[in-house]
C-alpha cells in the first residue's frame, strides 16, 4: 500500500512563523512536524510516500527530506496548484501516484501515538469503501464530527466544525481510501469557506454505506494551532500521556 501526506494549506493559525515556513516543517520535539506521519507510515510497512504541498514550499521539503533515504522511505513530491483550496483538492494530486490501489492519506499536522498496522490490515480486509479513524476530544467544533448509528457501528454522516456536535468523537486526519475517492472528489463542490472539503467526500462514502471506522487508542493531536503544537511536542517527548487529558 502507498501513502500520501498532505502538507499544503496556509497555516494561518500558526502565524507569524508560517509567513516564511511551511507549517509542517515547524519543530515537534526533535524533528520537523512532517517526520512524525512519515515514521508512522514507515513503521506500518508503507515505504512509498507522496508529499503534496504548495509550490513556494516544495524546495524546502526537498532540502530537508530529499528522496527519503535517511528515513528509509521513498519520497515523491507533488504541488497543489490551487493553494489552500481544501484537503480534497490537494488529494486529487495523488491520482496518478495511486492509480487503482487502496491507499492511506494523512494530514501532515496530525501527530499520534497509535501504530497504523492494525488499521491498515483491517482496511485491506474491507471489501471496498473508506475507513476513518476517530478520537474522543473536547474541542469538537474544531473538527469533523461523526454522527454514529444507535449501535455505534456505522457513521451515518459527518458534520464539519459543528455548532452542535452529534457525538464526542472527531474524525482525525488519517484516511484510508479505495479508488472511488477520486470520482467522489470530482463530484463535490466548494463549501461555504470556499474549500473542497474532505468531509464532503467522506459523506459520499457514508451515503453508500461504505464508511467504516476505528477509534484511536493513544494520544492524537492536530498540531495546527500554537497550543496544540506545544502539546504535540510534549507528547512526542513523553512528558504528557493520554491520561493527562482528552486533548
Ligand atoms: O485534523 C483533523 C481535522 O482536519 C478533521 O477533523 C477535519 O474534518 C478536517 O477538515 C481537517 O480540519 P482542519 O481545519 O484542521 O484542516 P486544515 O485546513 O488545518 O488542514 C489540515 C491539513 O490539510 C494541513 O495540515 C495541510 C492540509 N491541507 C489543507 C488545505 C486547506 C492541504 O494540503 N491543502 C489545503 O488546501
Amino acid at each position: 500500500m502507498k501513502g500520501v501526506i498532505l502538507a499544503g494549506g496556509t497555516g494561518s493559525r500558526l502565524s507569524p512563523f508560517t509567513r516564511v515556513i511551511n507549517k509542517h516543517l515547524l519543530p515537534v520535539g526533535q524533528f520537523p512536524m512532517i517526520y512524525w506521519p512519515i515514521l508512522r507510515l514507515r513503521d506500518a510497512g508503507i515505504n512509498e510516500i507522496l508529499i503534496i504541498t504548495n509550490k513556494k514550499h516544495i524546495n524546502s521539503f526537498i532540502k530537508i527530506l530529499g528522496d527519503g533515504k535517511e528515513l528509509n522511505v521513498k519520497l515523491f513530491y507533488e504541488i497543489q496548484i490551487n493553494e489552500g483550496a481544501g484537503i480534497a483538492d490537494s488529494l486529487l494530486g495523488a491520482k496518478s501516484f495511486i492509480d487503482e490501489e487502496k491507499f492511506i492519506a494523512i494530514l501532515g499536522d496530525n501527530i499520534f501515538k497509535d501504530a497504523l498496522t492494525p488499521y491498515v490490515q483491517a482496511f485491506l480486509q474491507q471489501e471496498k469503501g473508506a475507513r476513518v479513524l476517530l478520537k474522543e476530544v473536547k474541542d469538537l467544533s474544531r473538527y469533523g464530527v461523526p454522527q454514529l448509528d444507535d449501535e455505534k457501528k456505522r457513521i451515518k454522516s459527518i458534520i464539519e466544525k459543528p455548532v452542535h456536535p452529534p457525538s464526542s468523537y472527531c474524525v482525525t486526519g488519517i484516511y484510508l481510501y479505495d479508488k472511488s475517492v477520486f470520482q467522489f472528489i470530482n463530484a463535490i463542490h466548494p463549501s461555504i469557506r470556499n474549500e473542497f472539503e474532505i468531509t464532503d467526500v467522506n459523506n459520499l462514502y457514508a451515503k453508500e454505506n461504505d464508511l467504516e471506522f476505528d477509534i484511536l487508542k493513544g494520544w492524537w493531536v492536530d498540531a495546527g494551532t500554537h497550543d496544540s503544537l506545544y502539546k504535540a511536542s510534549k507528547y512526542v517527548n513523553g512528558e504528557k500521556t493520554v491520561e493527562d487529558d482528552i486533548n
